[in-house]
């Protein structure tokens, strides 16, 4: 008998809680992770010991933390594989990465009929922004359907691009399906087709299930958001190619973004990244978000994507076993993060989600900020159980048990 357990479990002290008087199994980990002790213990010593505002102290401590603010800048370059520290904007989390570069980049550099390729799976961080900018502008938003399977349909992305594409942003792992796309055909293809369209894809969920190299990707724009990476909520990545980054104007003005300010000689901006960064930044949640990262890499990214896969597949195969159970989202495992979203005959997924809560397991419920692809689906809600480093197979299991129990209680 099999029994997957996560070398990384006792790490994180939250699942060691009970909810509704049972042993927590969170399965909810892509819409938001847990934090292991150290990113909880490095924030704390920054709030209990070193607290100061960053960039303009000349005091001791305020100097320190500027240094391990700007460290965590190194880290994250280091994380991601990007050329330099320079290439890492600090935002308030994915969405604000993608609203950044469709409000800088997008009205700087793109005029009415203009087109952008995105696709029908994703999130609407990498669609609002877009259609915003098309109200604004007059830019077009074209789409890329999504198979039965839950794929991307790869011949009619092709076709979508035409002498006007200036832009093709799509998602590295669906939040909603759990397809891991083929980022490095797509940036061949799109490439091949002409080296001008700027590429931005959406890593949230990529960065978390296994090693990213956006050098090696080839693209222009990476985003990401902390909290799915261990880290806290309130801090999110834009990685941009410099050349790029440093074409575009600031996104938003304040302090700490400009060089100089005169009512008589006007302003200067400071560069790339730093013009992006207007205002006080998240010093706090920066701390943690190093902390997680250095966790990840002391623990290894392929150790841990090969400990999700094994569980993925266990997941797999238990759940298609539960009666009247459509799991959505079929890709072949070795195209599939761990994310399993499901419908059944006898009761709606926010039956499912109540059900689950009493057996203390934690699921999402609902459209998953992905409407369209919902809608592709012919379905208004799925349930999705998230696996993460922690989750083992005592979290699959009490999951499987409490689909039973749906079962009974609906069926
Ligand atoms: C694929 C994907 N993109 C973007 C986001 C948005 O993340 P945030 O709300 O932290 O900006 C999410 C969050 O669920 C996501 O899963």
């Amino acid at each position: 008998m099999t029994n997957i357990q996560s070398p990384w479990r006792s790490d994180f002290p939250a699942l060691s809680k009970t909810m509704n008087g049972k042993p927590l199994a969170f399965l909810d980990s892509a819409a938001s992770a847990q934090k292991p002790q150290c990113v909880i213990d490095a924030m704390n010593d920054v709030l209990t010991g070193g607290y100061s505002n960053i960039h303009r102290g000349l005091y001791e401590i305020s100097q320190n933390l500027t240094q391990s603010f700007e460290d965590v800048r190194k880290k994250i370059a280091q994380f991601i594989g990007a050329q330099s520290e320079k290439n890492i904007i600090f935002t308030r989390n994915a969405t604000e990465g993608i609203n950044l570069v469709a409000q800088s980049w997008g009205r700087a550099y793109l005029k009415a009929g203009d087109e952008i390729i995105i696709t029908e799976m994703e999130h609407h961080a990498n669609i609002v922004p877009w259609q915003i900018l098309a109200d604004q502008i007059g830019v077009v938003v074209k789409v890329v359907p999504v198979t039965g399977d839950g794929l991307l349909d790869l011949d009619a992305f092709q076709s979508l691009l035409s002498d006007k594409t200036k832009l093709v942003a799509f998602v590295e792992i669906s939040n909603a399906l759990g397809t891991i796309n083929p980022v490095a055909g797509i940036v061949r293809m799109v490439r091949k087709y002409n080296a001008d369209i700027k590429i931005l894809v959406d890593g949230s969920q990529g960065v978390v299930h296994r090693a990213v190299d956006v050098t090696a990707m080839d693209v222009d724009f990476y985003v990401f958001t902390g909290h799915k990476l261990y880290a806290p909520s309130g801090i999110g990545v834009l990685y941009g190619k410099y050349d790029v980054l440093d074409s575009m104007p600031p996104y938003q003005g304040g302090g700490d973004m400009i060089e100089r300010v005169s009512f008589k000689s006007g302003i200067t901006y400071r560069e790339a990244p730093y013009k992006f960064e207007a205002g006080t930044p998240a010093i706090v949640e920066v701390i943690g978000l190093g902390a997680a990262v250095d966790y990840l890499v002391d623990n290894s990214m392929d150790k841990i994507a090969a400990h999700e896969a094994r569980l993925l597949e266990y997941a797999t195969e238990a759940i298609q076993n539960v009666a009247g159970l459509t799991l959505h989202g079929t890709a072949d495992l070795t195209q599939k993060a761990g994310i399993l979203s499901f419908t059944m005959d006898n009761a709606h997924p926010s039956d499912i989600g109540m059900v689950l809560d009493q057996c203390g397991v934690a699921v999402r419920t609902g459209h998953h900020c992905a409407m369209p692809l919902m809608e592709m689906l012919g379905l208004n809600a799925t349930a999705r159980a998230s696996l993460a480093m922690y989750s083992e197979q005592s979290d699959v299991d009490a999951l499987i048990n409490g689909l039973n129990k749906v079962n009974v209680l609906f069926g």
